[in-house]
């Protein structure tokens, strides 16, 4: 890429691949562009670009493409931009959408099959001390699957993933909220599978499940769930977590100081899944 005046370059960082720039993606793009170029992908391009310019005018190089994860030749396309950059050496996957998208299918296609496709293209560029991070959610961790919806989970990639789901899972419980949930264990689920092939070449995965953070997406689900205000009140910190608690466990995934986890998750929810286990009075 050439110099543009102005602009800062800093061909001496290695790169991150960071897929979303909406609240939390923007707040793990602003971490990582501290110590890595940023290669920052979102379906909304221009929301890409405005987090890309805020972050340039703190001395960050970073660069944007409009990408729909979903979307096979844009996905192409990505692999090809942090090839052309010189490879990647880590790739955080936030993007997704939330309940509030109202769509059995396209949350699934979204927060499964898009991570799922991304994996896919970057991992052929995955070189000893790479890493992925995929951004999952507690939602993981409060629903336990039937054996075979986990074997239609473990095949992100069939494009038609989401009536198989509903094969399984029966129509009338093809919910956005199972949708969400599914899609999620789905993404625990990768994580765990694809550790041997990164490993083969002395790179890691790992799922990442964050708990009720303050951004403005979790902040239109208090709208549409009432569960979610109730889980609030169980929190054992009495708050929400932030997206800099969130952007501190993916820094230190991402960093050698995690050099041995891979193939699991790291739960970042201030012990709610375990409060839940444990109600309050
Ligand atoms: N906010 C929370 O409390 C919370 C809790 C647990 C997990 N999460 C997860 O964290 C992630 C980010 O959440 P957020 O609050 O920052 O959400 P957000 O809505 O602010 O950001 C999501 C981003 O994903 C992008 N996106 C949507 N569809 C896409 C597609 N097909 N291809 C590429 N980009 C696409 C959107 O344009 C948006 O910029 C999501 O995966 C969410 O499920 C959030």
């Amino acid at each position: 890429m050439s110099a543009v005046p102005g602009r800062p370059r800093r061909p001496d960082l290695p790169l991150a691949v960071v897929i979303g720039a909406g609240g939390m993606g923007s707040a793990v793009a602003r971490r990582m562009a501290q110590t890595h170029r940023v290669l920052l992908a979102d379906i909304d391009g221009d929301a890409a670009q405005a987090q890309a310019d805020l972050l340039a005018r703190d001395g960050a190089d970073v660069y944007t493409l409009a990408c729909d994860v979903t979307d096979t030749a844009a996905v192409a396309a990505l692999s090809g931009m942090a090839q052309g950059l010189g490879g990647f050496r880590s790739l955080v996957h936030v993007a997704g959408l939330s309940i509030g998208a109202d769509d059995f299918s396209k949350i699934l296609s979204v927060n499964l099959r898009g991570p799922a496709l991304v994996v896919a293209a970057l991992r052929p560029l995955a070189r000893a001390g790479a890493n992925a991070v995929v951004i999952a959610s507690l939602a993981a961790h409060s629903v336990r699957p039937s054996q075979a919806l986990l074997e239609v989970l473990g095949t992100p990639l069939a494009p038609d993933l989401a009536d198989r789901v509903t094969a399984v899972l029966g129509a009338e419980k093809a919910t956005p909220a199972a949708a969400y949930a599914l899609s999620k264990i789905g993404l625990l689920e990768m994580a765990r599978r694809e550790a041997m092939d990164w490993g083969r070449v002395g790179a890691r995965i790992v799922s990442l499940s964050p708990g009720l953070i303050a951004t403005p997406m979790g902040a239109l689900a208090y709208q549409k769930s009432a569960g979610k205000r109730a889980m609030f009140e169980q929190s054992p910190l009495s708050r929400e977590g932030s997206m800099s608690e969130i952007a501190d466990a993916v820094e230190f995934l991402a960093s050698d100081r995690a050099s041995f986890i891979s193939g699991t998750d790291l739960l970042v929810d201030g012990g709610l899944a375990a409060a839940l286990g444990y109600p309050r009075d």
